[in-house]
């Protein structure tokens, strides 16, 4: 009873930021994101008799505590709707360098909710594997489908997954993410979930998310680049005011990190089609068409405090691979 599957992490446009249901992941918002290709967890999972306990290797290292009890939860699901009682053993590995600080969790439950709910002899379809990566990690729900994708917020945990708007085939667009140098260990996004609520300016933001919702589809249904732009610039901005204005607050930007923002609106002033937009942590992600994607790569190079570039294109579903 064994299986091996392959995830790629994203980057979201429109973002994913409190929850309605903090247990469930029902977010308060639907979101939008796309697939990154070259960049990937891979995870084999396999149920065996003679294990006590589930047990989970990350990248050659045996963790115990929170990171298993967060898998272990995957696998009590399946556990439960494949009707068995066999412990797993969970090996990982992500292809991008650790310590990077490139969120990893979207890849790896995306495909854990995969490699375990076949190794249980399950045959779960799209909606029902983004369910189940969901609960292991919100983000991870949009990497279960290919290319662009929209995590629908839904009311319940029934309707709450993400589906596919368009493949990756359908805009050749390239991610340069600004690796920026940060001392110290920022509040993960579990933990930062649960304070959106405590900023006044986070009723605003998610009243206003339908408004950028329907602006974010149309422009990459369209790829309308410069209004896709401008409306990712926007909701990244914002969702990082709510941020710096919760209780605590939570301050993700470097001095570096400003310093890539201030060039990618210059660059772009100046004719280039570059945007930027920020997760939870100091990293810049720099979307341009892949056209531009070298020139963009050495530009971010020379700017004070970037450590390295990764590249990353438009990528595929979560899917499963033979050993
Ligand atoms: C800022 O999915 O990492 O990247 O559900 O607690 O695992 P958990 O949070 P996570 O949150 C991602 C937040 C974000 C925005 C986004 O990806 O939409």
């Amino acid at each position: 009873m064994k299986a091996i599957a392959i995830a790629h992490p994203n980057i979201a446009f429109i973002k994913y930021w409190g929850n309605r249901d903090q247990d469930l992941r029902i977010p308060v918002n639907g979101s939008f994101s796309m697939n990154l290709d070259g960049l990937s967890a891979r995870t084999q999972v396999t149920f065996r008799a003679d294990l006590e306990q589930d047990s989970l290797i990350l990248n050659e290292k045996t963790l115990q505590g929170a990171g298993l009890q967060r898998v272990s939860q995957i696998l009590d699901e399946v556990r439960e709707v494949a009707g068995i009682s066999l412990h797993a053993q969970v090996i990982s590995e992500n292809t991008f360098p650790t310590g990077a600080g490139i969120a990893s969790s979207a890849a790896a439950f995306a495909a854990l909710a995969l490699a375990s709910s076949k190794a249980a002899g399950l045959s779960l379809d799209e909606a029902a594997l983004s369910r189940l990566a969901r609960h292991g990690s919100g983000s991870a729900c949009r990497s279960i489908p290919g290319g662009f994708t929209e995590w629908q917020s839904g009311e319940s945990d029934q309707d709450s997954y993400a589906f596919s708007i368009a493949p990756p085939e359908h805009w050749d667009l390239a991610d340069c993410i600004a690796v920026i140098s940060s001392g110290h260990k920022a509040i993960g996004s579990t933990q930062g979930h649960a304070l959106a609520a405590t900023s006044p300016l986070q009723g605003g933001r998610v009243a206003d998310v339908p408004r950028r919702i329907d602006i974010c589809r149309r422009a990459i249904l369209e790829r309308d680049f410069d209004t896709f732009a401008s409306i990712c610039e926007l909701d990244s901005d914002m969702m990082h005011a709510v941020m710096m204005t919760s209780n605590p607050a939570l301050f993700y930007w470097q001095p570096s990190t400003l310093r890539v923002m201030q060039s990618v609106r210059d660059w772009r002033a100046e004719g280039l089609p570059v945007f930027y937009t920020i997760d939870a942590g100091p990293n810049v992600h720099v979307i341009t068409p892949t056209k531009k994607m070298r020139e963009v790569k050495d530009k971010l190079a020379n700017i004070e405090g970037v450590d390295n570039v990764l590249t990353a294109t438009v990528g595929g579903p979560t899917r499963l691979v033979e050993s």
